[in-house]
């Protein structure tokens, strides 16, 4: 079986890992820092914060920035469900726009037509690395007076005009879960430039306090700490990280040059520089399962598009009407035709073309999208 996707690891790892362990010191603490400071060098932003998972950044993200219950927050209906979870776990109502037909991330045009009262912020999601439109949803946030929360939790290395993902709004969350571009096993980092909001964050995933060792509490808090021995690994796959970005988007070029007018791949907007999460394609009229089952009777593992959250079953029925209608189409339109190719770092070229035979061979019988 070629897998979808698994993380590089290997003896760096393990020996930074084994330091932090031999150190005693394995909660959060100065191999922490260490790895928020690389993480700041490579974003840009001017405060780093580590959390022990990306959904409860985004939750606390949400708190910082003043979100309340019975707030609305508007979040792209295409996304991993814990982008809209976080939202209801802090009390407000996430409500779902359609995304942008080529990016698939949100589209601001169509999030004009969702605002009333109650909006109080935007979550754009960078969706499998594509940046979303920036130069739209600023200004559009402040045309409405709206907070920006961004879930960069899959594009790590991608910038917008030569921006890093997650540093356009008040606050941005990079993922490290253990499939992600590189990974921690679990956690993530907040990214913000204000200095007021950082220290809110920090005291958010501490129990309300500046400091740990002090048992006076200005605020209530939590513990959403990290640990020195995910931020070792963390550390480990940072110091990679320019071999992983390489290899990432040379997968998706390999696949390109076999693959070009057989099937259509996502597609990449001009102004941003990307490094694939996934390589993406378009299954055709098919659909995208009727590819995935092909592929998979041939030893190739894929990944189906995230389900849009309009048509989860667990909102359902809930009284605050997260359930919603409207139209969808392109987010639908993802859903039933996006493929998520075999996409390791760890992928050997033999597989990538393996993988390419598949997809040929099942294109010849009349399918695919070119
Ligand atoms: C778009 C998106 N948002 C949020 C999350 C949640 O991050 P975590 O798994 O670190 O809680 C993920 C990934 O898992 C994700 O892909």
């Amino acid at each position: 079986m070629i897998k979808q996707i698994g993380p590089w690891i290997d003896e760096a790892e393990i020996r930074e890992v084994t330091e932090v362990v031999r150190s005693t010191w394995i909660t959060e603490g100065k191999k922490t820092r260490e790895f928020e400071k690389m993480m700041q060098d490579l974003t840009g932003s001017k405060h780093v914060i580590s959390y022990v998972n990306g959904t409860l950044a985004l939750y606390a993200s949400l708190i910082a920035v003043g979100i309340k219950p019975g707030d609305e927050v508007l979040v792209p209906d295409l996304t991993f469900i814990a982008s809209a979870n976080s939202v209801i776990m802090a009390g407000a109502k996430p409500v779902f726009v359609d995304v942008d037909r080529k990016t698939f991330c949100i589209d601001a045009g169509k999030a004009e037509g969702k605002i009333t009262t109650k909006t109080k912020a935007i979550m754009p999601v960078h969706l499998y690395s594509q940046a979303a439109d920036m130069d739209d949803i600023m200004p559009f946030a402040k045309k409405h007076g709206l907070k920006v929360v961004e879930d960069a939790a899959e594009s790590v290395g991608t910038r917008f005009r030569g921006r890093h993902t997650g540093t356009f709004g008040d606050a941005g969350m990079i993922s490290f879960y253990g499939n992600k571009i590189i990974t921690t096993a679990e956690g993530a980092v907040l990214l913000t430039d204000d200095p007021v909001l950082a220290e809110k964050l920090y005291r958010l995933k501490n129990h309300g306090r500046k400091e740990k060792g002090v048992f006076i509490h200005e605020e209530i808090g939590y513990n959403f700490s990290f640990t020195d021995v995910l931020a070792a690994i963390g550390v480990a796959q940072l110091k990679k990280f320019p071999r992983i970005a390489k290899r990432k988007n040379e997968l998706r070029r390999l696949y390109e040059e076999q693959l070009r007018g057989v099937i259509e791949f996502t597609h990449v907007d001009e102004r941003a520089s990307l490094v694939h999460w996934f390589v993406n394609v378009l299954a055709g009229d098919a659909g995208a399962d009727d590819l995935a089952n092909f592929l998979k009777a041939r030893g190739i593992q894929t990944r189906r598009f995230f389900y849009p959250l309009h048509m989860q079953p667990c909102y359902a029925g809930m009284k605050s009407g997260v359930r919603q209608h409207g139209s969808f189409e392109n987010s639908e339109y993802a859903y039933n035709q996006g493929l998520s190719l075999p996409s390791s770092v760890t992928l050997k070229d033999n597989e990538v073309l393996q993988v390419c035979k598949a997809i040929k061979e099942y294109c010849k019988s009349g399918k695919g999208s070119c």
